[in-house]
């Protein structure tokens, strides 16, 4: 075979390979086996390997291939990746109604239509096709940032590399097929009766089991070596597009059910069951119907995602916090099952409190088999009246930790054991305190501590919190552990007096390694005051607690400096958090340990010097056009970085549209709606 024939026969190949695999893979077509598919795939590899320069890196042949990564690269998301508001029952979703017709014009509150699609429990992932190829995939991260795990997902049979066949369906699909731009959301997922599978050979291997299909789903995303990910056989449904561009025009999207057309005409797996509804008397109809068959699906479901359908409306709805106003998950309740607790142990958190965790039989409930759960502490088990040997009622509902719900008195046999918290730390032997702690609502309870400082549960706990918070990513806790035992250091400021030479010289490190993880930590030495207080593990203060300390005490040294009183006028928090505050700055190994921080390099940026920048806060932004200063996404990132919002459509929410050269309809609309409009250099200006 001559070159050009080779090039026909492998582009042929190549799509009648791409052809099977969306047959097999994502219609299911049984009339299909994966040996046809081989077979095609062998012949293309043998030309592949004669016609070195004929390969293409988006052939199905190259699905798997390839070296093991080093690490995850971070990418930030054009268009945030937003989280969902739950309900629970028909009454709130009841209330989430008035809420949504409260907001929409009173012409379409009576004839706004909702779309229900199913909700799958697994991980949230972006991907990205530029002239209908996957050039990028990428999971959720914090919302804004995620991490590149293309390689991974380019192993997953259902995503399409290419957006190429399946074109004469629709015409848009068509066009969106070869569009320079398109980012589709969705959900990888691993069917039940794979992670089935899955833990079987586990267990012959002597590893340990997958509590649930999202987890195993979520660790299989998250392999450096993507041959492992594929071992997995992870499926991918495609929910959303967020972003469409040719030649830097948008496409529009009447609603969110076209998209969801569009998505399984461009070839991706569409999770079927979805529907369009009048009213919420039909959603409820269909809420009813899916609880009924989710207990069939093959597919771990937590619920269904409802959501205004109208795009128009959504846009006017818009966001609140992290979730969208125009779409709510219901959740469907939690099973529950019986079990017997085995034992109680007690484990070490990073502020020293002993949580007391109960042991089950393995027992499988919500799709997953459940071995201990939480039992908080001790008011907990006294609530419930357990003890060891006791059955008891367990229950888990999709992504919600398993939890012991009650106990199951009558069959008891009198052989049951009461629990008693050890006196000694099961970690160091230290003494154990009991003190009053406080939970999320500042109500009181009795919680027992460790009271040595250097207990190495402790330690290890909060240097893993530290080094999480600071996103020092390359220190991971098997590195901690090892820096530890090896003397390199006994707490995380030590962290920030190594070098290279301290790492390279320890076993199973190169040169390369540590040079990263130096790098890794050097560069994480500068921290807003939320996430440094935050990251000290003080009692009770968490994410949200160290944000609100921030925002009040503006500088370290305010904080540090606080009375209980000051400490208890910071909104949201009540006098158990502030004791504990006050209690920590006012401790003496505490204060060394922040001094040591400090002299080691780490700095503290005060809060005003970011709140003070967020002069956009509040304003919604919609560009249109060519800027010739910046790339689009460059003006976005300006705008968020400042604190303001940028959408995709003008509506009477949009404070301004900035409209560069060869702007589209957007300008016009912007116009008919009475939004300002800046032309470029007033917008540098207010920059
Ligand atoms: S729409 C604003 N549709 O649920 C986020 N999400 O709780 C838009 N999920 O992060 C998501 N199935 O990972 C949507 N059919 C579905 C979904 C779905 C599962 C997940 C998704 C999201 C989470 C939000």
């Amino acid at each position: 075979m001559n070159k050009p024939e080779a090039k026909k026969r492998i582009e042929k190949l190549q799509g009648q390979i791409e052809d099977l695999r969306y047959r097999y893979h994502v219609l299911n077509d049984p009339s299909v086996t994966d040996d046809i598919k081989d077979s095609l795939e062998k012949e293309l590899k043998g030309l592949e390997v004669e016609f070195p320069d004929l390969v293409d890196i988006h052939s199905p042949t190259n699905r798997v291939a390839g070296t093991p990564l080093d690490k995850f690269v971070k990418v930030q998301h054009a268009v945030r990746m937003l989280s969902l508001n739950d309900v629970f029952n028909e009454e709130e979703l009841n209330e989430w109604e008035v809420r949504v017709k409260k907001l929409l014009p009173e012409d379409k509150r009576e004839t706004v239509q909702f779309f229900c699609e199913v909700k799958l429990d697994g991980l949230a992932v972006s991907l990205i096709y530029k002239d209908g190829v996957f050039v990028q995939g990428a999971t959720r991260g914090d919302g804004f940032v995620g991490e590149d795990v293309t390689q991974n997902l380019r192993t997953i049979e259902s995503i399409p590399l290419k957006l190429y066949f399946n074109l004469q369906k629709s015409p848009l699909a068509r066009i969106l097929s070869s569009n320079n731009y398109l980012e589709v959301r969705g959900e990888i997922v691993m069917r039940r009766s794979v992670l089935k599978e899955l833990n079987v050979r586990q267990e012959k291997e002597g590893k340990s089991l997958f509590a649930n299909t999202r987890n195993a789903a979520a660790g299989a995303v998250r392999q450096l070596d993507r041959s492992l990910t594929a071992q997995r056989r992870l499926d991918f449904f495609a929910y959303d597009i967020v972003q469409s561009e040719m030649d830097g025009v948008k496409f529009p999207f009447a609603t969110h059910s076209t998209k969801h057309e569009i998505l399984a005409d461009l070839g991706f797996k569409v999770y079927p069951h979805d529907e369009i509804t009048k009213d919420l008397d039909e959603v409820k109809k269909v809420l009813k119907k899916i609880g009924k068959l989710r207990e069939k699906f093959d597919y771990g479901t937590d619920g269904v995602v409802v959501s205004v359908d109208e795009s128009e409306l959504q846009g006017q709805l818009g966001i609140v916090g992290k979730a969208p106003r125009y779409m709510i998950a219901y959740k469907y309740p939690a099973e529950k099952a019986t079990t017997q607790v085995l034992d109680i142990s007690v484990r070490v958190g990073r502020t020293g409190v002993l949580t007391p965790v109960a042991h089950f039989k393995p027992t499988l409930v919500a799709g997953s088999t459940v071995a201990k759960a939480t039992l908080h502490n001790i008011d907990q088990i006294e609530r419930l009246g357990l003890r060891i040997g006791d059955t008891v009622v367990i229950q888990k509902a999709g992504d919600v930790i398993p939890e012991v719900v009650e106990v199951l008195l009558k069959l008891r046999t009198g052989k049951e054991k009461k629990f008693k918290m050890a006196s000694h730390c099961p970690v160091c032997g230290g003494v154990v305190e009991q003190r009053v702690a406080a939970s999320k609502k500042d109500t009181q309870s009795v919680a027992y501590f460790c009271t040595n400082q250097q207990c190495p549960a402790k330690n290890s706990r909060g240097m893993q919190h530290f080094v999480t918070i600071f996103e020092i990513y390359e220190v991971g806790p098997k590195i901690l552990d090892r820096f530890q035992k090896e003397g390199l250091i006994s707490d995380a400021a030590d962290l920030f007096t190594l070098g290279k030479e301290d790492i390279q010289g320890l076993d199973r490190f190169g040169e390369k390694s540590a040079e990263n993880i130096v790098k890794s930590i050097q560069d994480h030495k500068k921290q807003p005051l939320a996430k440094f207080i935050y990251a000290l593990g003080i009692l009770h203060v968490g994410e949200q607690t160290a944000e609100d300390l921030a925002k009040y005490f503006h500088t370290l040294e305010k904080a540090m400096g606080a009375s209980v009183e000051d400490i208890n006028s910071v909104e949201n928090i009540g006098p158990v958090v502030s004791k504990s505050v006050y209690d920590y700055f006012h401790t003496k190994e505490n204060l060394v340990y922040i001094q040591k921080l400090l002299k080691n390099g780490v700095s503290v940026e005060s809060y005003k010097l970011v709140a003070s920048s967020l002069k956009l806060s509040g304003k919604t932004f919609v560009i249109t056009g060519t800027l010739s200063a910046m790339s689009r996404d460059e003006a976005k990132k300006k705008i968020k970085a400042l604190g303001g919002k940028v959408t995709e459509s003008v509506s009477k929410q949009t404070s301004y549209v900035v409209v560069g050269t060869e702007p589209g309809s957007k300008a016009n609309k912007a116009e008919q709606l009475g939004v300002k409009i800046l032309d470029e250099q007033k917008f540098l200006d207010i920059l």
